[in-house]
């Protein structure tokens, strides 16, 4: 009866040399994550260029810059949802966000952008689920506090640029019951507490409700928990775009989809935005270290201040500059760069001028054009978030059908 899961979190920490899991991400001496061997160990696919490039085919425009770039860069089953998307059967969008912080950090908006430009390209719908009470279990937060983060997450969210007309944003406060509830229960039904030991890595000093969420964070993957939206759309199939820690909830909800008669969702996932003192790609960036990471309510000053700070591969005296280039698998300002600079022949131009021999590109050019680049994010985000009123806020969660949402 019992499968065995492809990865166990368990032998990860016990040897200890990378943890990726929704509470940790880390590698060696804070090293740089190794993206390949993770791949390998849960199982998933990389995204290659062939799909990337049916992607540009079926929706007739540039794939985004997070495809070209590999900030998106793992999947499961994306190609069969671009094969039912091709014979003409549609699909719907799950992405979700933990309300554990007032601001939200521009590794937080990856995803995110990422699910407006899905949403646009395909005509889909979106389901976007705020885990209030995941939050609350985890953190030292009491309810009400989880419940008012969770709106107020939802403005930066709407702030993205979502369509109300396709767009369903929910707190698990507020929703979990009925159909949802009906799909949670069937879901803990299949997972033994071994199993979710070995995928979560629970202790018996948890408290139970830890091991009840996974199934929380499983049921938005099925159709039949949304009746308002999907009403006998049960063989609807789901995409989840999501950065690679949260992996472990969906390898168990695509674990226990055959054995409740659904289809497993699909994935598509991306690396880490890295920390602003990472030296590589490591690191979840803290809520709790301001300096580890740049906010969207970071004033232009506090964003200055930060990447003149960050961690840089160039060298400090231009002679070994000219001669040598910068490291830049090391340098945080250009990783930020090749992220949120749009136009590719000006990075290409960035990568050859910085980081090969021969130059003329120094550490505080790179600096100077980053700091512009998140800047003028930062500050559209931010005017996007000011126009964003409450009854806005009250359409995107409000229970009600969609009915052009395939348009
Ligand atoms: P949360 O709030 O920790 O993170 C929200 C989303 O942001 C991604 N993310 C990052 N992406 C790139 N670089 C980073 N440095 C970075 N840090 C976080 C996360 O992977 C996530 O996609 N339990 C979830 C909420 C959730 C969810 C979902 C997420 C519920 N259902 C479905 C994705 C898909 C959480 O606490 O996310």
């Amino acid at each position: 009866m019992e499968q065995s899961l492809p990865y166990d979190n368990r032998i990860d920490s016990e040897s200890s040399d990378q943890v990726v899991n929704p509470w940790e991400v880390s590698a060696k001496d804070g090293g740089k994550i190794d993206y390949d061997k993770l791949i390998d160990k849960f199982g998933c696919k990389r995204l290659d260029e062939s799909l990337i490039d049916r992607v540009e085919r079926l929706t007739g425009r540039q794939p985004h810059k997070f495809l070209r770039r590999g900030v998106f860069f793992a999947h499961r089953d994306f190609n069969e949802i671009l094969d039912a998307y091709e014979s003409g059967e549609r699909f719907y969008l799950y992405t979700g966000r933990g309300p554990s912080s007032e601001a939200l950090h521009l590794g937080h908006l990856i995803p995110f952008m990422f699910t407006k430009y899905l949403q646009e390209a395909f005509k889909v719908p979106l389901v976007i689920q705020l885990t209030d009470d995941e939050k609350f279990m985890w953190k030292n937060l009491t309810v009400e506090e989880s419940e008012r983060l969770a709106r107020e997450n939802a403005r930066d969210i709407i702030a993205c640029g979502f369509d109300v007309t396709k767009t369903f944003i929910f707190s698990d406060f507020d929703h979990v019951g009925g159909a949802f509830y009906k799909n949670m229960v069937k879901v803990s039904k299949c997972v033994t507490l071994n199993k979710a030991k070995g995928i979560f890595g629970f202790s018996g000093e948890d408290h139970i409700g830890k091991l009840s969420f996974p199934a929380v964070q499983a049921a938005p993957s099925f159709p039949s928990s949304f009746p308002h939206l999907f009403p006998g759309m049960d063989k609807l199939r789901c995409l989840i775009p999501c950065a690679i820690d949260q992996d472990p909830y969906f390898r168990m909800t695509r674990d226990v989809a055959p054995r409740l008669g659904y289809s497993k969702p699909a994935l598509i996932e991306s690396s880490f935005f890295p920390a602003l003192q990472a030296s590589g790609e490591n690191g979840k960036m803290s809520a709790s270290d301001p300096n580890s990471a740049i906010y969207v309510t970071d004033t232009a000053k506090d964003i200055k201040n930060k990447i003149n700070k960050a961690k840089s591969g160039g060298h400090q005296f231009s002679v070994d500059q000219h001669e040598l280039g910068a490291d830049l698998e090391k340098d945080i300002p250009f990783k930020y760069l090749s992220v949120f600079l749009e136009d590719d022949s000006e990075l290409e131009l960035i990568r050859k001028q910085y980081g090969e021999k021969e130059g003329i590109m120094q550490t505080g050019h790179v600096k100077k054009r980053v700091t512009e680049v998140l800047t003028e994010i930062v500050e559209r985000h931010r005017r996007a978030r000011a126009a964003v009123t409450d009854e806005m806020v009250e359409a995107f969660m409000a229970v009600r059908p969609l009915p052009s949402m395939f348009e």
